[in-house]
């Protein structure tokens, strides 16, 4: 008998959580889940036209706390359970004239959508994932988070703290064999940046000059590193920080 792992149907029998799952990163995380087996529920506030192929869909917010309850008992009535939960929604806007121009309203968005989400629904889904054999967390950061960009800096800040938050979590789940990675890419071709550019009025491949590899990602390829953290591939694996980036990061 051959040793070789079979990944193409490494997800059947587990059940996952993808947020912001209807588009963009997270929609191509869920399909990759769902193409090798998994059951998936995504969220988002509303169901969009490109839901991935059958995953079920549970609407709320997850800036909100009403939000995150009403997302987490939906995905257990759906699920029956949970193994897997990727903190994927997130975003703001952008303050081209810098730092001091971010309104306080704009901070508070950027910090409860960024990094209380996370916090809040690992905190709501947190005794099914110690129930699961596998339980595996990824929260999606950003190279934005070790980087100084004026006009982001709530959106990094943000990302920043999830980051650290992720790696002490890390640490207080691994006796319960809970592991929790991030996953922190560079710029990616989404609808999300798409709309960002517009709104700044720049070019949508802004950082390409950036990137060692020379180009932005695609969603795939982001939704890959997921696959393997999430996977018993990634099973000695937790509290990492793995950039996804085309190399931007080692510059
Ligand atoms: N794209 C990039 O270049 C890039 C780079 C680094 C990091 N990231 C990170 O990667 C993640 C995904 O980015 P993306 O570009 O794929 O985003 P996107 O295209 O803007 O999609 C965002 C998804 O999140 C959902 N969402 C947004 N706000 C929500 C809320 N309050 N409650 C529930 N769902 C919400 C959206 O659906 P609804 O609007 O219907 O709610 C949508 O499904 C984010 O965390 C982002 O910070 C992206």
């Amino acid at each position: 008998m051959s040793n070789k792992l079979d990944v193409s149907k490494e997800f059947i029998g587990r059940r996952a959580l993808v947020t912001g799952g209807t588009r963009g990163i997270g929609a191509a995380i869920a399909q990759r889940l769902l193409d090798a087996g998994a059951k998936v529920v995504v969220t988002a506030r509303s169901r969009g036209d490109s839901l991935p192929a059958g995953a079920a869909f549970v609407a709320g917010d997850v800036a909100s706390a009403s939000g995150v309850k009403a997302i987490a008992a939906g995905t257990l009535q759906v699920l029956g359970g949970l193994d897997i939960l990727v903190n994927n929604a997130g975003g703001a806007s952008g303050f081209p004239r810098g730092v001091a121009s971010i309104p306080d309203e704009d901070w508070q968005s950027a910090i409860a959508l960024n990094l209380f989400a996370a916090i809040r629904l690992t905190h709501a889904l947190l005794p099914a994932l110690r129930e699961s054999q596998a339980g595996a967390i990824v929260n999606i950061s950003s190279g934005a988070a070790t980087m100084s960009v004026g006009a982001i800096a709530h959106y990094a800040a943000a990302k920043a703290a999830l980051n650290s938050y992720s790696r002490a979590l890390a640490i207080d789940l691994a006796p319960h064999k809970v592991r929790v990675n991030v996953v922190s890419p560079g710029p990616v071709t989404t609808p999300g940046s798409r709309e960002f550019s517009e709104a700044l009025g720049a070019p949508p491949d802004l950082f390409a000059k950036e990137i060692p590899l020379g180009r932005y990602g695609a969603p795939e390829d982001v939704a890959e590193m997921v696959a393997l953290l999430t996977s018993d591939r990634g099973k000695w694996m937790t509290g990492g920080i793995l950039n996804v980036d085309g190399g931007m990061s080692a510059r």
